[in-house]
């Protein structure tokens, strides 16, 4: 990292499941790439659980050599990346674990002969959102460097943000008052992946899409997220908030700005931001003839969820965008856990060509793909010639398969790319606060409905593609089924 100060990353819940398994791996692959050198970055976990230094240590390694591989030289990055690591119990709410952690912070600092004012501080919580408010009043009251010289505290913060447009509104609220915006790093996921970074360059470098995307060319467009398993041990957190909250609001809602936004001034982050804020305004309230809900078979055996669970593990809603360009094109969002396949892919199908006189357009019309995992790739399906004699038709594909067209670069993982951001203080990949508000507001009044019961989800076969009655909106959106899909 080029900026100048030592840097203290802190990692709120350290010995927690987000932790293990994202942040730290995270910072693990920074390090490994030399953008977090061991003589001006230390990490500090912290968590109520009482254990040592080395306890936390031995709970995380195991996820660091699953991505590193386990010969002599990877084993012993491993372990110098760990001695990085100094751990801290206290609880979330009483100023003194924070102010020994803040002792510990100015000890580290102190020790790198860090002038005051010219530290940076970064506070990772990988915590449930219930605590954030207490956790950030903390930080607030016992950890905060002084920044005149250059220096900066910032946190960052995961969903769920709030369960609904109230809640989450308090939430934010309760951020707001002790850090300012440029402080606070919404992060999703999603907007760390590599093919929903490239949506903004795609669009607005190519000169083959600028004409086209928009409502006179286009019929329709998905945007699916698609898991085979289930909830696998996170029944408890994930009945309370459903597909919708999980993925919908948040994931694939950041990704349909990204393909309908207008196209920004410029690249700085506000840019960008007012953008996704202005299409996410122009969303019109959802239609319950335009939803399917599903949960799946199986899901109640789960001891952790209700016998009467109401909630969705599946979603396919219609979003309507009132504007210039897409008035009267669906943008279809479908989620679902427990289905037949891992995918994540955005789907735009064009409309068919006027006058057509190769009578192919049953066999399809054209499609652009963007699949953003696994296995990237860009797919668009054209017409062409069949080769041979006859002067026929067939669908046929031109293919960026990343893979193959980028063997040997490593794609980032997400969380690695957004640590890096937040440490840059970049806030392009992250979400703002009235964009978040843009957001819940869509899904709000729906969400209450299930809540309340009276939007029930109809059950599906794990394994399956989910209620027939999802491809049966899809079909009424205007979706043509494309041939081999
Ligand atoms: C998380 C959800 O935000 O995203 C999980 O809480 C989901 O339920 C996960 O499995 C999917 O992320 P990815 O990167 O594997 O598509």
């Amino acid at each position: 990292v080029s900026e100048t100060g030592c840097l203290s990353i802190i990692v709120l819940g350290a010995s927690g499941d987000l932790a293990k398994k994202k942040t730290f791996p995270a910072l693990f692959n920074l390090y490994r790439q030399g953008f977090l050198q061991s003589n001006e970055v230390h990490i500090f976990g912290y968590a109520r659980t009482k254990i040592s230094d080395d306890e936390l240590r031995n709970r995380i390694r195991g996820y660091l050599i699953q991505g590193s591989g386990s010969s002599d030289k990877q084993l012993e990055e491993v372990s110098k990346f760990l001695q990085l690591i100094k751990y801290i119990s206290g609880s979330y709410d009483s100023g003194e674990g924070f102010q020994l952690l803040d002792k510990e912070i100015s000890g580290y600092e102190f020790s790198k002969n860090t002038v005051e004012g010219s530290s940076r501080r970064l506070f990772y919580l990988a915590l449930p959102p219930s605590v954030y408010p207490s956790v950030c009043k903390m930080i607030k009251n016992n950890c905060m460097n002084k920044s005149d010289l250059g220096g900066w505290t910032r946190i960052v913060v995961e969903k769920p943000f709030g369960k609904d447009l109230g809640s989450a509104e308090q939430l934010s609220a309760q951020i707001g008052e002790l850090f300012d915006e440029p402080q606070i790093y919404r992060i999703d996921h999603y907007l760390g992946k590599e093919l929903v970074q490239n949506l903004l360059v795609l669009r607005f470098a190519n000169r083959f899409f600028l004409p086209l995307w928009n409502r006179d060319n286009i019929a329709n467009v998905q945007i699916v997220f698609r898991e085979d398993f289930g909830t696998e041990g996170r029944g408890g957190y994930f009945d309370e908030y459903g597909i919708i909250r999980d993925i919908i609001q948040n994931h694939l809602l950041q990704v349909f700005c990204l393909v309908a936004m207008e196209k920004p001034v410029s690249l700085k982050p506000e840019h960008i931001r007012d953008e996704k804020v202005k299409v996410l305004q122009s969303v019109v309230p959802i239609k319950d003839e335009e939803v399917v809900l599903g949960q799946y078979k199986g899901y109640r055996d789960d001891p952790t969820v209700p016998d009467n669970s109401n909630t969705p593990t599946f979603a396919t809603v219609v979003l309507r965008v009132h504007n210039e360009r897409w008035e009267g094109v669906p943008f279809i969002l479908k989620a679902g856990k427990a289905l037949n396949s891992r995918k994540a892919e955005i789907r735009i199908q064009f409309k068919d060509v006027p006058g057509d006189i190769f009578k192919c357009q049953k066999q399809g019309r054209n499609e652009f793909v963007i699949r953003l995992q696994p296995l990237e790739a860009m797919y668009m399906k054209l017409t062409v010639k069949q080769p041979g004699l006859e002067m026929s038709t067939v669908q046929s594909e031109l293919d960026l398969s990343y893979g193959q067209r980028y063997q040997g670069v490593t794609i980032p993982e997400a969380y690695e790319r957004l640590i890096l951001d937040t440490i840059r203080g970049d806030q392009q990949h992250f979400v703002r606060r009235d964009e978040l508000k843009a957001a819940w507001e869509i899904f709000t009044p729906l969400l209450h409905r299930i809540d309340d019961g009276e939007v029930k989800p109809l059950t599906y076969q794990l394994g399956s593609r989910g209620p027939a009655e999802a491809d049966q909106l899809l079909e009424r959106a205007g979706y043509v089924q494309t041939h081999g899909y």
